[in-house]
């Protein structure tokens, strides 16, 4: 172990590479390009974010998902424990940054997080992590058991995981489905095993891919051909004496919608498994090629669009019900551009590829420049918004999509911490929805749509608001809930997203997954961990619940079902990163050097 000053550091990493990591008795046959870094400095709070993982891959051409030892030390000048002592608590002192693109010289003590290693999670192998008791691993030991026991088959064969193991005597619903967001977990569970179970996830894309194929009609509309089921069943014919697949494409679904998260997901997945199985033969299928182009043809096509963000109708995604997501939510812009960047991995050259390539990465670039500048929100951007003018016309305006700032929300001024910020849940013209959403966020670290500092900035956010955003259950997968009348209008009065409940600041173990790839990205472990802790002192009692409700998330939710199947898959993929960061690889994307950086000259609080 060395120890460092923030300057040695960044000049000893400045060049590291993976010749410089342990090589064991395996061959290390992937460069750089397979391994992440991550160094933030930050030096108005004299910290360094250090994190490093690599993959290696056997002469056989196997994935050993080995840990990656980087024995760095950083001791922060004017520090006695390198980083903070983890009260979670900071005193602001002073913020004096401006507006006009000025340098921030705050001066807030490190977050409790940052400035620990990954070390400890680098060292632990499988199975036997530092934070690995008996009680935990029983646990885990259960869960798989769960997991095992909600694959469906068709034909003999595993293509996919039931929404919910509910006892049989209560409402199913359409939770005796396989949902494609909900397998998201159960699949990288499977991939990020040691034993890597890939044979399910190969099932699961070709079965959706052919599902996609089918004509889709609702009343006497037909929907676009690339539409991916938003769930899936085995039925038996009793005719024809055999097994079939039932799909919805939003037809059957409360409120009639696509989703249009499942494609996304569906190429996020494609991906995930590539990268870890290195079987590029299933991604080159030509059926599997014309699903890809299909999806992107949806959301590429040309239009009236003015923004490069995707337009879409109130519950498309995993908030599948009215809640105000209409317009342009960030979960899907985040999820978007996340499918995009999968999709520049995925598709080959041949026929119109490179055209439509140069179409990605025209969208690419204009995606993240909007994201980054109009929905990204910290203390700075606050200030600036509730001194906007409106009524600006002409390409100088500032305030450009004439935002009146009396429609900002009381509550935003009391949330926003001086260290943080956060993606806010939506932009369009005299419309931002100020709400805190944990899936856009992740998503937006996980594929980069965040650059470093605002990655980091959400992380802070995170632990300045930890009792709001994570409570006595995590996640919460809105902030804060809608009240009173905004319920009613917003909402349709919907009685099962009340305040607090469900879509409505319920909150979702399911989250946990995302929450522990976007720590260990940011180099915050720690985050995921305390986290971890909380789950793991009651779900299982609990049975392993949907949702729950109640300002900190401390009641199972009224309606939640059991043995939800991706609370289960969402734990498990923690614990699996968390035990061995370099599985993160699996489901992250580096940074793309080649995307043009946005002239962020707005807000500065979070530039370095
Ligand atoms: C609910 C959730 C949705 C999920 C489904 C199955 O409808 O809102 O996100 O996919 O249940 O678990």
């Amino acid at each position: 172990m060395s120890t460092a000053s923030v300057d040695e550091v960044i000049a000893d990493c400045s060049d590291l590479s993976l010749g410089d990591l342990p090589s064991e008795e395996t061959e290390v046959l992937e460069t750089v390009d397979d391994a992440w870094k991550s160094i933030a400095r930050d030096d108005s709070t004299n910290r360094v974010d250090l994190g490093i993982s690599a993959n290696k891959v056997e002469n056989t051409g196997k994935l050993r998902k080995d840990k990656v030892k980087l024995s760095v030390n950083v001791v922060f000048p004017g520090s006695s424990d390198g980083g903070g002592a983890d009260t979670g608590v900071s005193d602001a002192v002073s913020n004096t940054s401006n507006g006009n693109g000025g340098k921030s010289t705050s001066v807030l003590k490190p977050s409790p997080s940052v400035g620990a290693t990954l070390e400890n999670h680098m060292d632990s192998p499988i199975g036997s992590g530092s934070s690995e008791n008996s009680s935990s691993s029983s646990l885990i030991d259960e869960a798989w058991e769960l997991l095992s026991k909600s694959y469906v088959y068709f034909k003999g064969q595993r293509v996919g995981t039931i929404a919910a193991n509910d006892d049989p005597s209560s409402e199913t619903l359409n939770y005796n489905q396989v949902f494609v967001r909900d397998f998201v977990p159960s699949g990288l569970a499977c991939l990020m095993r040691n034993d890597a179970d890939v044979e399910i996830v190969k099932n699961f894309l070709l079965k959706t891919l052919h599902l996609q194929g089918w004509e889709k009609r609702i009343d006497n509309f037909t929907l676009g051909e690339g539409v991916m089921p938003a769930s899936f069943k085995v039925i038996h014919d009793p005719i024809r004496q055999k097994e079939v697949l039932q799909a919805d494409f939003g037809g059957s679904a409360i409120g009639r919608v696509a989703p249009v998260d499942s494609g996304f997901w569906w190429i996020i997945l494609l991906r995930s498994y590539t990268k870890c199985t290195h079987d590029y033969s299933l991604s080159e299928l030509p059926e599997v090629q014309r699903g890809i182009r299909l999806i992107l043809n949806l959301c590429l096509s040309d239009g009236f669009d003015t923004f490069p963000t995707l337009l879409c109708a109130d519950g498309c995604s995993m908030i599948d019900r009215r809640m105000g997501v209409y317009g342009y939510p960030i979960e899907i812009q985040a999820l978007f551009f996340f499918a995009l960047r999968c999709a520049r991995q995925l598709l080959n050259n041949e026929h119109d590829g490179k055209e439509l390539i140069e179409r990605i990465d025209k969208r690419i670039t204009a995606l993240s420049y909007h994201m980054q500048n109009y929905y990204w929100l910290d203390f700075t951007q606050l200030n600036n918004i509730y001194r906007y003018k409106t009524e600006e016309y002409s390409h100088t305006a500032v305030n450009k999509f004439n935002v009146i700032p009396e429609s900002i929300p009381d509550w935003v001024f009391e949330f926003m911490p001086l260290r943080g910020g956060y993606f806010i849940g939506n932009v369009s013209p005299a419309r931002m929805d100020f709400r805190w959403f944990l899936v856009g966020n992740c998503i937006a670290i996980l594929s980069c749509l965040a650059t470093p500092a605002q990655a980091t900035a959400v992380m802070d956010l995170i632990e300045e608001r930890w009792t709001d955003l994570i409570g006595e259950m995590p996640l919460k997968i809105a902030y804060p809930a809608l009240e009173g009348h905004e319920w009613k209008n917003v909402t349709g009065c919907d009685p099962k997203n009340t305040r607090w409940s469900y879509h409505n600041g319920g909150s979702w173990p399911v989250l946990l997954w995302l929450l522990t790839a976007a720590s260990i990205k940011t180099g915050r472990p720690q985050i995921a961990k305390r986290a971890i802790e909380l789950i793991e002192q009651r779900i299982s009692k609990d049975g392993w619940p949907e949702y729950y409700d109640g300002i900190t998330g401390r009641y199972i939710g009224k309606q939640a079902r059991k043995n939800q199947t991706w609370s289960i898959a969402g734990y498990l993929v923690a614990k699996l990163m968390i035990e061995n960061p370099s599985n993160l690889l699996i489901i992250s994307l580096e940074e793309d050097k080649k995307i043009a950086k946005p002239r962020l000259t707005r807000s500065a609080s979070w530039t370095y």
